[in-house]
């Protein structure tokens, strides 16, 4: 990964009991050319030595802020200014906290928020601590504020715990690292992207919906931000944090949805439909709410608009891209889709499959146009979203070679 050469990564360590796969990070992230400076919290150093850190890393570890000797060879300041990268991981509740609030406590805090360098956070707790009203509001103003988080997956916890909280691996940690320095290649480019379900009221607390979590639709806003795009979601109900740099739009009906796209289209280059969009609604919606009576009850659906396939007939429309959730000939029925709504391109994937797709963290999806079917191959959400990004990226710029450069 090549990268990497000569970059200047800071990565920080907090006090996690994820802070063993710190190490490896370390020789990840030198395996890849990067140059690692390791700066540990008081409470990182119960769960891992600055010894182990400065053997990997092949340079002393800084862990006071108020401290003669350090500052006379490499003080905060320098440390700030030294860094290409900061990369927190793991970055415990407590330091997301301190992060939000600005804190400048210790040296980790101190040199945050001092450095111009891109800071990207790769969060580590209990799922309860995660799941926290508190930390959830911590994480939405560091995203706000540009920072990047990066994870958690979910999963079984060292405390016994299973769910989100889970530090990623190194290899996706090095991954995200290694695609901050990578060629943007959707600077001034606008995207916009649908995600999650829609629901369709039946009555005040009633509604018809899908099992769709909004995961694959927010990765790929925050793969595309993350290439340099100006990026609009919008976004049926879901329980996910908007990524960093992204313009979220909420909504929950397809009608709002369809009313918040097209308002927006003549403003996009390009139009991901990653929105599992609800096909009917109820006719009508009661005023109040439905009593049961009878034995049976008979709801009359009228159809949604199709808001991709109207997006692609506008007279001056965006590279416009759609996705195919199938459980049967995925990849003849997404062909079918590509040609019925005039898209230039279409994502196939196969939702009966358990491993892969709704709600997973995984999936594996093809890409399909006119003329040819590429396969990618299975990966997380964010690593499939990325792959996904570069290869739209690259066709709309076969089309439009001088995209982006005005702007
Ligand atoms: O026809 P189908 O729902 O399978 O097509 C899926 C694609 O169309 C997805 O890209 C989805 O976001 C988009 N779509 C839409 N509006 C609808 C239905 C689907 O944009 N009403």
């Amino acid at each position: 990964m090549a990268t990497l050469n000569n970059r200047q990564i800071l990565l920080g360590v907090t006090g996690g009991i994820a802070a063993y796969k710190s190490a490896e990070l370390v020789r990840r992230l030198r395996d890849a050319g990067a140059v690692v400076r390791v700066v540990m919290t008081r409470a990182a150093c119960e769960f891992i030595t600055p010894l182990t850190m400065q053997a990997l890393s092949g340079n002393p570890v800084h862990r006071e802020l108020l401290d003669e000797t350090a500052e006379a060879a490499m003080g905060h300041i320098e440390l700030a200014r030294w860094a290409d990268l900061v990369l927190v991981a793991p970055a415990s509740a407590d330091f997301i906290a301190r992060l939000a609030h600005g804190l400048a406590d210790d040296l980790l805090a101190t040199l945050c928020l001092a450095t111009d360098a891109p800071v990207l956070v790769a969060p580590a707790m209990n799922q309860a601590m995660w799941r926290n009203p508190a930390t959830r509001h911590n994480c939405g103003v560091l995203a706000q504020r540009g920072v990047d988080l990066l994870g958690p997956g979910s999963g079984s916890q060292a405390c016994g715990d299973t769910g989100p909280g889970r530090m990623l691996e190194p290899a996706e940690l090095l991954a995200a690292v290694a695609s901050r320095f990578a060629p943007r290649n959707l600077d001034g480019i606008r995207v916009m992207i649908t995600a999650g379900p829609t629901r369709e009221a039946l009555d005040p607390v009633r509604y018809i919906s899908n099992h769709s979590s909004g995961k694959m639709g927010f990765a790929i806003a925050a793969a595309a931000a993350e290439a340099g795009a100006a990026v609009t979601l919008v976004s049926g109900p879901v329980h996910l944090d908007t990524p960093a740099r992204v313009a979220r739009i909420d909504v929950s009906s397809a009608m709002e949805m369809h009313e918040a796209v097209m308002s927006r289209a003549a403003q996009c280059d390009i139009f991901i439909a990653c929105a599992a969009v609800a096909d009917y609604r109820p006719e009508h919606c009661a005023g109040q709410k439905i009593k049961k009576s009878t034995e049976r009850m008979e709801v009359r659906l009228v159809r949604n608009p199709d808001i991709v396939a109207d997006v692609a007939a506008l007279e001056s429309r965006p590279f416009t891209v759609g996705f195919a959730a199938e459980t049967t000939d995925v990849v003849a029925y997404a062909r079918g889709k590509l040609a019925a709504k005039r898209l230039d391109l279409i994502v196939a994937n196969d939702v009966a499959r358990g491993d892969i797709g709704f709600n997973s963290e995984f999936n594996e999806v093809c890409l399909i146009s006119a003329t040819d079917t590429t396969e990618l191959a299975r990966g997380t959400k964010a690593q499939i979203a990325r792959a996904l990004v570069a290869a739209i990226g690259a066709r709309f710029r076969e089309g439009n070679p001088a995209a982006g450069e005005a702007s």
